[in-house]
């Protein structure tokens, strides 16, 4: 086990890539926290993965709210690895976007990752150590028609994690993202149905992807077997070619 000496805070740990991620790092002896709205599916999980060990906690907090965010850093205090993985998905073509769901997908996406990293970074700045991943989207670098919004708060996730490298890996904080392409049968795919099916035919690989095949990379970066790699964006997504 790699990680037993480490507390790490998962958002979104409630379902999907989040859980799967909480998974492996409970699997390698991480103390780790779950965040989510949903505090019946945070139990679930508590109890699917961390068995009564007290391995896993869970923290109620919506990320779209800034109070629920600060609230979240305090509760959790002190990480050494951040998972910042929550992320809204209203999709719709640009002519139609609201700009009520437009915001809230920026503040649940940009600004909660944004303040939260600064929030919990200055006590792993302090020990000299620390990992941090975000997840991004095969989206942020092509253009997925139907998903401009989301798309542009993961490019800005994409930016953010290149200069959170260059401020905080001189100190020995590593910042790096994932970027997944479409995968079954969580999030976007539930959102799309055929059509994410459909993207997935069409990727080298030939099938939409497993939530578990996004969280071994996430587990690869947050551990020090990563040591050498800050500032990059894994693609995690079958491939695209012409
Ligand atoms: N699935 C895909 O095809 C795909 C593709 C590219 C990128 N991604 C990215 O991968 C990450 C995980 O996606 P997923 O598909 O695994 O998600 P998912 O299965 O749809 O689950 C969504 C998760 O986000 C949490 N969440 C949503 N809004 C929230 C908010 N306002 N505050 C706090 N938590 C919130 C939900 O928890 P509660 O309901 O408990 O709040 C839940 O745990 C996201 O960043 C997503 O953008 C996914």
């Amino acid at each position: 086990m790699e990680l037993e000496d480490q507390v790490a805070l998962v958002t979104a740990g409630t379902a999907g890539i989040g859980a799967e991620v909480a998974r492996l790092l409970v699997r390698e002896g991480a103390q780790v926290i779950i965040s989510g709205r949903n505090a019946e599916r945070g139990a679930k999980v508590v109890a699917d993965i961390g068995g009564g060990s007290g391995q896993v906690r869970f923290i109620a907090a919506d990320l779209g709210d800034l109070d629920s965010v600060r609230n979240l850093a305090d509760q959790a205090g002190e990480v050494d690895i951040l998972v910042n993985n929550a992320a809204g998905f209203p999709t719709g073509l640009t002519v139609d976007q609201d700009v009520a769901s437009f915001q809230t997908m920026f503040d649940t996406n940009v600004r909660a990752t944004y303040f939260l990293t600064g929030l919990l970074a200055p006590a792993m700045l302090a020990k000299g150590r620390g990992s941090i991943v975000n997840v991004t989207t095969m989206g942020a670098s092509m253009g997925v028609a139907g998903a401009s919004g989301f798309s542009a708060t993961k490019a800005a996730l994409a930016s953010f994690t290149r200069s959170c490298a260059a401020e905080f890996s001189p100190q020995g904080v590593r910042v790096n993202s994932v970027a997944p392409g479409p995968t079954h049968p969580d999030g976007v795919l539930g959102e799309w149905g055929e059509r994410g099916e459909d993207l997935g035919k069409n990727l080298v690989l030939g099938r939409t992807e497993r939530a578990a095949e996004i969280a071994e990379a996430i587990l690869f970066l947050a551990s020090p077997r990563a040591s050498y790699v800050t500032g990059s964006t894994l693609a995690v997504d079958g491939a695209t070619a012409i």
